[in-house]
């Protein structure tokens, strides 16, 4: 039985396989099979994956919207079940080419799932996103209304409304749409971490550049906001914790009748100066920073109630903001050009 990641080289997917690789108690023993098109990762992150768990993986270069592709590789490998990172994620470079992200977002998991159908494949863990709480007040629960300010924030509420409507049309279907708060982190042994293409649009990756000298300065988007000290507030959670979120989903999947949206966040609130100060002290190195307008778009203050996951998965986060930026750190500094 062979377990189908799409997008596993990307930075969570990386992690998650990983974490399912090194798995101990047996619960888990399937094949692993990676479908990525490289379009934001790198056949490098395949060699460091082994060289953390002596174990290799299968990877097959795809897109996810090539039918045929996908059908090679379902007919080729018993696929047993499918978790789905695959996918564009910039919320700004989703206003300016959002057709990109409808086709890449909407479109490729929609082919996933027909092939998945036909193939009698029917457990699928989707990354969802907070984001699909649109303006909602923190805490965030699962119970609230869903909305979208922006077309990737749209290519995640149409896919979770597909997936429970799907769902519905066959009792079959065991899904599992996990929705992310911030991830953050990387695995502790430096080798594996994000690794973003052009200018960081998230918060970490650009601290990050700066510390290394990659970037001269840090823009704080306002500090006039009603937090702690003005500047956002978000929930930011290591990625090793969203990965062994993924493995629980996997693990509980057969309880989980339907579909089923499942918070995974800390339950606490970072501003971006909280950050911005730890992150100096661990790595040592002061960051520079110039307080600017607040960015569109952005809120206040964003954080999970995350319950429902301990609930129903019995997954707790178990990393703290400094091991976060702590690990950050140590994948940054070992490779201040990520994997290029
Ligand atoms: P990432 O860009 O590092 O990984 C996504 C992977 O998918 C990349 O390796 C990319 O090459 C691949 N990919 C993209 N389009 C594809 C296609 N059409 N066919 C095949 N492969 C394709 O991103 P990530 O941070 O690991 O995010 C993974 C998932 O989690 C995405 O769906 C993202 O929207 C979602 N998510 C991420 C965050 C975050 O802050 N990182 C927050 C919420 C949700
Ligand atoms: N921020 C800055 N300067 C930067 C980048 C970010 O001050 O250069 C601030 C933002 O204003 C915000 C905080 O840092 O207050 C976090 O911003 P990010 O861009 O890192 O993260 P967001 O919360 O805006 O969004 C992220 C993902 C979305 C996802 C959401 C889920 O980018 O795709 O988390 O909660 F939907």
């Amino acid at each position: 039985m062979s377990l189908l990641i799409t997008g596993g080289t990307g930075y969570i997917g990386s992690h998650t396989v990983v974490e399912l690789l090194q798995l101990t108690d047996g619960n888990i023993e399937q094949d692993i099979v990676i479908v990525d098109n490289l379009s934001n990762s790198s056949t490098k992150v395949l060699e460091r994956i082994t060289q953390i768990t002596d174990k290799t993986v299968t990877f097959i270069e795809a897109d996810i919207r090539d039918e045929s592709a996908l059908e090679r590789i379902f007919t080729q490998h018993t696929i047993e079940a499918v978790i789905h990172f695959a996918g564009l994620k910039a919320v700004g470079e989703s206003n300016e080419i959002p057709l990109a992200y409808y086709d890449n977002n909407v479109s490729g998991t929609v082919t996933l799932l027909q092939v998945m159908k036909k193939h009698q494949v029917k457990k699928l863990v989707f990354s969802s996103s907070a984001t699909v709480y649109g303006d909602n007040e923190s805490p965030l629960h699962e119970g609230m209304t869903t909305s979208a300010t922006n077309p990737y924030g749209q290519t995640k509420l149409m896919v979770e409304n597909i997936l429970f409507d799907v769902a519905k049309s066959d009792a079959d279907w065991s899904i599992a749409c996990l929705r992310y708060f911030n991830p953050i982190g990387a695995h502790q042994s430096g080798l594996i971490g994000e690794s973003p293409n052009g200018i960081p649009n998230n918060l970490l990756p650009y601290v990050s550049q700066v510390a290394v000298g990659r970037l001269k300065e840090l823009q704080v988007f306002g500090d006039d906001y009603n937090t702690i000290d003005g500047t956002g507030v978000r929930d930011y959670i290591h990625v090793i914790d969203l990965a062994l979120g993924h493995v629980k989903a996997l693990q509980n999947l057969e309880a989980i009748k339907g579909c089923k949206a499942i918070n995974l966040g800390t339950g606490n609130g970072t501003s971006v100066l909280e950050i911005v100060n730890n992150f100096s002290e661990i790595s040592g190195v002061s960051i520079p920073y110039k307080v600017v307008p607040r960015r569109a778009g952005d809120l206040a203050t964003v954080y999970a109630d995350a319950s429902l996951a301990n609930e129903l998965l019995a997954w707790k986060t178990q990393y703290s903001i400094t091991d976060m930026i702590a690990d950050t750190w140590r994948w940054q500094s070992k490779n201040p050009n990520g994997y290029n």
